[in-house]
């Protein structure tokens, strides 16, 4: 059965929810469900803006039947050609083949690499640029690139009649809506949202940066994002948490330690600097590497001033997971954080140089110093402790 609800009179959500999953993309851990947003407009002329992920198309075609009723479709619009609004795509052309699909350049390219094979018909492409406008009536659609915002061809849509904008995965988050449709409704979490943002647009902050600065120009009651909920209450709150990630700056002072350990030993010491920390008053965060995802452990590290990396020497390396989190983290941008490094090795300590080498390539780092352990820490190793967490302090 169809499950739509109205945004505005004339804007109405026909997106889904998945609780099955647990894996997005095949990367990211999901506790709690993902939704895949899509949009109509009812005007004169009929538009729905994206699809949903190929998880949730029976249902979805139910809600555009549900909404659009006898009426003609007359446009698709496609803000980002990512299979998670995409995969749907097909199913919908084959239906509405009369249907213009408005896109830019890339995302027609992209269109076709994933979907020509199952269109028989030839798609009509109306294909827009910076700041084009549509009418369709009584609204005015107004096209606003996003580069980068994840994929290059992302682009937004701003409605200048109901001050809509439609934001593609910009201000979503991972977790279903469970009924709920605007931020008001559901409950909205912070911890989610940021680790949606960090996992998802972290790496690109500048083009973030950019999007910013041309929705600052826009006068917006709405925000519609391709996950999550709709914001129409504390917009300025969402863009104010997007200027700081995309900036790369920490909400909190606090310190970050992220853990490995085989026998117990490293993570002993990681455990020692944490209680010395906490006595000097600082917020602390712990994460082994062995049990947490990365994508937990990158939306801490946006989130918090300071990091520990703590890892075995393995294989005359970093331990592996812990080299994999450590590369996931710098690949996706972090800059301007202070650190220290714990490692271990019974006969050869190798792992910090090596943990060190990867995070001198982030921009404005600074190594506060090491702890080396042989084992267990010894008397001589909870002096080192006490250094380092007087250094992380400052
Ligand atoms: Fe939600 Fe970049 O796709």
């Amino acid at each position: 059965m169809y499950l739509t609800r109205r945004v505005t009179d004339d804007i109405h959500y026909i997106g889904c929810d998945d609780r099955k999953i647990t894996l997005f993309e095949g990367v990211y851990s999901i506790n709690n469900g993902m939704s895949y947003n899509s949009y109509m407009l009812l005007d004169e002329k009929k538009v729905i803006f994206d699809t949903v992920d190929k998880a949730v198309t029976e249902q979805y075609i139910e809600n555009v039947r549900h909404v659009l009723g006898d009426n003609k479709l007359d446009y698709i619009v496609v803000h980002h050609a990512e299979p998670d609004h995409s995969a749907s795509f097909s199913a919908l052309i084959r239906m509405y083949p009369d249907a213009v699909v408005i896109c830019n350049v890339r995302t027609k390219m992209m269109l076709e690499q994933f979907y020509s094979s199952e269109i028989a018909h030839e798609i009509k492409f109306k294909i827009v640029k910076e700041g084009e406008a549509l009418s369709t009536g009584k609204h005015t659609l107004k096209f606003i690139l996003a580069p980068f915002v994840h994929w290059p061809e992302v682009m937004v849509t701003y409605d200048e009649t109901d001050k809509v904008l439609f934001s593609a995965d910009a201000f979503g988050s991972f977790g279903s809506m469970d009924g709920a449709l605007f931020v008001d409704e559901g409950e909205f979490n912070l911890d989610e949202a940021r680790r949606y943002y960090c996992n998802i647009v972290g790496k690109y902050g500048t083009q973030v940066q950019t999007l910013l600065k041309k929705a600052s120009a826009l006068d917006i009651a709405y925000i519609c994002p391709l996950h999550s909920y709709v914001w129409r209450k504390d917009i300025g709150g969402i863009l104010d948490k997007y200027t700081k990630w995309s900036l790369y700056e920490a909400e909190e002072k606090g310190v970050v330690i992220v853990t490995s350990s085989v026998y117990g030993n490293t993570d002993n010491a990681a455990q020692i600097l944490a209680s010395k920390l906490v006595q000097k008053g600082a917020k602390v965060k712990m994460l082994d590497v062995s049990i947490k995802h990365n994508d937990v452990v990158i939306a801490e590290c946006f989130k918090y001033s300071t990091f520990v990396f703590a890892s075995p020497t393995y294989n005359a390396g970093i331990f592996v997971r812990m080299e994999e989190v450590i590369r996931d983290i710098v690949a996706h941008g972090i800059k301007g954080r202070r650190y220290a490094l714990i490692e271990n090795g019974s006969w050869a300590p190798l792992a910090a140089k090596q943990m060190e080498e990867i995070l001198s390539t982030c921009k404005d780092m600074t190594c506060v110093g090491a702890l080396t352990l042989r084992g267990a820490i010894t008397e001589e190793g909870l002096k080192t402790a006490d250094e380092l967490a007087e250094a992380l302090m400052c």
